[in-house]
């Protein structure tokens, strides 16, 4: 079994990449990333020599390189999380999320049907759903939810999901999709607000929450992500949406004062600025049928989860000096500098 996963030199796809070659030691697992900003190949540096793993640096919107790839490797299955993945940079600059997004998703899939394939994964995210209010706690996201994006970032989002979606209707692509909640752990770039807060506190610099900080995320530890993506690959039905969560809603600001508290830094640290525009008040993702069709559920609650990742961000300075020292300088003083 061969498996392409794309966009495994971030977040998610290194984390995924790390529970497949432990859970699957037969598989041969070939990653292929940009290198943007977001991708970090020390992320990978473990695996490099491992004799099931290969990289290759390529744009997914890079048709010529991407066909030369599936022709070498010829995949069972791929999984796509090449993205760009931030709401904030979408709003300053949308153009490159269409052209990764949603292009680079189309690129794949017809790499898939020129040369075969028994699944085609997309990995995508409960922000296409829109947002729900505060005040209904009854209300959560279903893979009925109408689709109703914010930022450009969900409606790339979106946009690729009805791509691929319509590339299963009309070609009879295998394709499954996943949307998931918020994932936090290992690996997560600091433009993201866990890993920013635990940096930022680190360094005594102020914490900034954005607006009153009253927002919902329902966050999820990033194994778990990966062992529902590897559960749907292999049991999922193929033209099948699978919601992704954990029903572990928090308000950013109680997010923010957890990491203070673990920390042992004061509150003051916090200073409430500008709010995102746009700014999604809630996401909750009712995840029953990936529970009843496929047995999935968390298995980190997030007090553990949390600590976890604080423990990996406090020894693995390492693989964040390095990025917070770095082009992301000068993103945090754009992005932050006359924030009021
Ligand atoms: P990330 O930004 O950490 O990583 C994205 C990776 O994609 C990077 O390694 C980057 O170099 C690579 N990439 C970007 N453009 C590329 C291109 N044109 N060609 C090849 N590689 C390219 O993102 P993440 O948080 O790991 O998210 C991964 C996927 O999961 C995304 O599709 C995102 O929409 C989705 N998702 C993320 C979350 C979350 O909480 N982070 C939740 C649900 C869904
Ligand atoms: O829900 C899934 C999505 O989660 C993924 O699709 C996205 O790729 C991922 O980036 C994430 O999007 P969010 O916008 O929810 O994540 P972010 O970490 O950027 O922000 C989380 C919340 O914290 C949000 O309400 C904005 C707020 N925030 C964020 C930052 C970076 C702050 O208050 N201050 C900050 O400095």
């Amino acid at each position: 079994m061969t498996i392409i996963v794309t966009g495994g030199a971030g977040f998610i796809g290194s984390n995924f990449i790390f529970h497949m070659l432990k859970e699957h030691p037969d598989y041969r697992i070939v990653c292929i990333d940009k290198l943007t900003y977001a991708g970090n190949l020390s992320t990978l540096k473990n695996v490099m020599d491992h004799s099931n793993f290969r990289f290759v640096k390529i744009d997914i919107c890079d048709r010529t390189a991407v066909y030369r790839l599936f022709e070498e490797e010829t995949p069972d299955i791929v999984v796509n999380f090449a993205a760009e993945s931030h709401v904030d940079r979408s709003i300053e600059n949308p153009d490159v999320f269409l052209q990764t997004n949603i292009m680079g998703t189309a690129v794949l899939m017809d790499a898939c049907r020129k040369f075969g394939i028994k699944r085609y994964h997309q990995v995508s995210t409960d922000e296409v759903y829109g947002d729900l209010p505060l005040d209904r706690p009854d209300l959560f996201f279903t893979e009925n939810t109408p689709l109703h994006t914010s930022s450009p970032y969900s409606s790339s989002k979106a946009a690729a999901d009805l791509l691929v979606l319509a590339y299963f209707r009309t070609y009879l692509l295998p394709v499954t999709i996943s949307r998931c909640s918020n994932n936090y752990g290992p690996y997560h770039f600091p433009e993201k607000l866990i890993p920013l807060m635990i940096i930022n506190a680190l360094a005594d610099k102020d914490l900034p929450v954005y607006g009153e900080g009253l927002n919902v995320r329902d966050w999820l530890y990033v194994e778990d992500h990966c062992k529902a993506i590897d559960l749907i690959i292999h049991k999922g039905r193929v033209g099948e949406v699978y919601n992704i969560g954990g029903h572990n809603e928090m308000k950013n600001i109680d997010i923010v004062k957890i990491i203070c508290k673990a920390l042992g830094k004061p509150e003051s640290l916090i200073k409430h600025v500008g709010d995102r525009k746009g700014h999604d008040m809630r996401y909750a993702i009712d995840p029953t049928k990936i529970h009843s069709e496929l047995g999935w559920l968390p298995d980190t609650k997030f007090a553990e989860g949390i600590q976890k990742t604080i423990d990996w961000y406090l020894k693995n300075e390492d693989w964040w000096k390095p990025i917070v020292s770095g082009e992301y300088q000068k993103y945090y003083e754009e992005m932050y500098g006359n924030r009021t």
